[in-house]
């Protein structure tokens, strides 16, 4: 059935031929007592995969712990016993070949924790063994697994049912679990599943066949790993290229370094970076053998561009006939993957997707997924290996593409921000329009494109020695935005540093003359002032911006519109009662009298920030306390 690289073909191994082999990423999922790490260790030993050195460590470490046969699921795991005796056992079991394939195992290991590994393990896999245990039938948990792989597209399934020979190798056994395994999965959205009866541990079905089961006409594993047509499975379409890193040696270079995710890309060919819609063309492929015409996905390349464009890490480069959403707002499956903390609306998660990093919202819990039934539950949280439909709404735009079309641009995970820890995993199923600040979007006519300037906001930086930056104080009238942000300004500005403060009172004297305090009027307020504030950084400048900004949305919004790292939010902090108390323009007064309406902290909202990059009590700090705080929060980003 599969032909093997026997030990002694090594000397006549083919380099090239190798190189150029097609490699399939599998990932095995089941605990280890379905005997996941012993099918492994079938399948490398099995396939002469494993070299008579290792072997022989083996043999010795199963001997010592007084086992007759050679335990194979030692090569996998069960290993820290060994090691502690001195003997290692270096096999390198996540990748190994046939004279067919190439084999990347993603290992996911199996204790309870098994949804995370699938999640993180097997986005990237073409196919998935589920392991069902023969004596112990489907269990909640081959369905999960079904689920899973149908969630995360994985192309192909094979259904290993192992430990035939602890049910006497019962065709009536096997055909049971089949049928009910079927019945379940035809509801999933699997395109290839192939069943395959085995014993990891003689070796039935794995490799070989074997002689127990005559009845069983159809493949082993081994030739489904080597037979499964994978080539289709990619998407050589839609050219995706998340920027992991700006490469700038100096000055006539600028490069955009990272994988492709998708697609093909050639010299020449107009391309759009996202999020900012700026437009160029490819000038060169640079790659580390030189430099190419065409790339492809999958491929580590540096791409430099016909424009000089401002481009940092987490931006992605795309075709530009060709782009994906750009959002605020989707809709994705979510598996959650914490244990100690469930699903919560109120937190600021950090969300990643390829290499951009932003703040999200779970902003709704449509429903949590029955894995036995696939039926929809009402459910106020997601625990954990839970899986649910969620509305995410992300602080800043993100080009995102349906998992279905895109596994890499249509994945992402959820970081907890105050454990540091992966919490999700999620797909995106579609875009949502941006239905909660309609009013913070600018519609731009399409007859209208961004015009590329000669001297870029770096060429300004590089003269004057130092970062642009928008620092954006948030808090209640009184609570001393304006007081700090004075005495910042005056700090830098004899250091010589290009700054200047956009404040609320002056603003609406001219620019926003027109506007009042009603919430739309606050909201038009600060796009305005964050468009105007977007400008001035690209001009070099620090703007220090001090608005009331009552609302979340509003601000997250702003912030949206600069590159990662180079805002900063302020929470100036002094509750109501002490602002109300300072009252330093009388306002406080009028409004209680019902002299003005709509005042902030009286009679119209104020949402305080949760995770603010800065917060300067007022009530706990002196004047120079919060001012040296600031500064040197700032200088640290200049
Ligand atoms: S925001 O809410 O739209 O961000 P902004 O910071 O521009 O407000 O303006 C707030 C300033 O306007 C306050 O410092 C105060 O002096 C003045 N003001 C006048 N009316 C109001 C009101 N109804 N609510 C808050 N501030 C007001």
């Amino acid at each position: 059935m599969s032909d093997t690289k026997t030990p002694e073909t090594i000397a006549e191994f083919n380099e090239e031929a190798y190189l150029n082999m097609e490699l399939l990423r599998f990932t095995t999922a089941g605990s280890v007592d379905d005997g996941k790490s012993t099918l492994i260790g079938r399948l490398l030993y099995d396939s002469k995969a494993i070299f008579q050195d290792q072997m022989d460590q083996l043999k010795q470490a199963s001997t010592l712990r007084g086992e007759k046969e050679i335990n194979l699921a030692l090569l996998t795991d069960g290993l820290r016993a060994e090691r502690e005796q001195g003997i290692t056992i270096d096999v390198a079991y996540r990748y190994f070949s046939t004279p067919k394939r190439k084999f990347i195992i993603a290992d996911t290991p199996g204790h309870e924790q098994y949804t995370r590994n699938m999640v993180t393990g097997a986005s990237t896999a073409d196919l998935a063994i589920i392991l069902i245990d023969a004596r112990l039938g489907v269990l909640s948990q081959s369905r999960r697994h079904g689920i899973i792989a149908s969630l995360l597209g994985i192309p192909h399934v094979i259904v290993a049912v192992n430990k035939m020979d602890l049910v006497d190798y019962s065709k009536v056994t096997y055909d049971a679990i089949v049928r009910e395994y079927k019945a379940f999965s035809q509801k999933l959205n699997i395109h290839d599943i192939t069943f395959i009866p085995i014993s990891a541990l003689v070796g039935d079905n794995v490799v070989e066949p074997g002689e127990n089961m005559p009845w069983y006409h159809g493949p082993s594993v081994m030739y489904q790993l080597e037979h499964a047509s994978i080539a289709a499975d990619r998407n050589l379409v839609d050219f995706r290229f998340p920027v992991q890193y700006v490469i700038r040696p100096h000055l006539n270079f600028r490069g955009f370094a990272g994988r492709i995710a998708s697609g093909t890309i050639q010299i020449g060919e107009p391309v759009t970076v996202l999020p900012s819609q700026k437009t160029s063309k490819i000038k060169e492929i640079v790659t580390f053998d030189g430099n190419r015409e065409e790339a492809f996905q999958g491929e580590s390349v540096t791409l430099t561009l016909e424009d000089e464009i401002d481009i940092s890490r987490g931006d992605m480069i795309v075709r530009s006939k060709n782009l994906p959403e750009v959002t605020t707002r989707f809709q994705a499956t979510l598996c959650w993957m914490d244990n100690e903390r469930s699903l919560s609306l109120a937190t600021a998660y950090q969300l990643q997707c390829g290499t951009r990093l932003v703040k999200a919202f779970v902003r709704n819990l449509d429903y949590l997924l029955d894995i036995n039934t696939l039926h929809r539950q009402d459910a106020d949280t997601l625990r954990l290996n839970e899986i649910g439909r969620v509305e995410i709404e992300s602080a800043m735009p993100l080009p995102l593409d349906p998992y279905e079309r895109n596994r890499e641009t249509g994945s992402f995970i959820l970081i907890d921000p105050a454990s540091n820890q992966t919490v999700a995993g999620g797909m995106v199923r579609k875009t949502l329009k941006n239905a909660a600040a309609p009013e913070l979007v600018s519609h731009t006519s399409s007859n209208v494109r961004w015009e590329q300037l000669n001297v870029t906001r770096e060429h300004r930086e590089a003269r004057q020695g130092h970062r642009a930056h928008c620092f954006w104080f948030t808090g209640l009238s009184g609570s001393g935005k304006s007081t700090i942000a004075k005495a910042v300004e005056k700090l830098l500005f004899e250091e010589g540093k290009r700054v200047y403060i956009l404040d609320g009172d002056n603003v609406r004297h001219g620019l926003n003359g027109d506007l009042g305090f009603s919430a739309d009027d606050r909201i038009e307020n600060i796009r305005r002032i964050g468009e105007v504030a977007r400008l001035m950084y690209d001009s070099g400048c620090i703007v220090l911006c001090t608005f009331i900004s009552p609302m979340k949305a509003m601000r997250r919004l702003v912030k949206g519109l600069f590159p990662a790292g180079s805002f900063t939010e302020v929470f100036v902090k002094a509750d109501l009662e002490t602002c109300k108390s300072r009252d330093p323009k009388g306002l406080y007064t009028k409004a209680m009298t019902g002299e003005i309406p709509d005042f902030t902290g009286i009679s119209s909202p104020y949402e305080e920030p949760e995770s603010a990059d800065l917060v300067l009590d007022t009530q706990v700090g002196t004047e120079k306390e919060c001012v040296e705080k600031a500064v040197s929060y700032l200088k640290a980003l200049l």
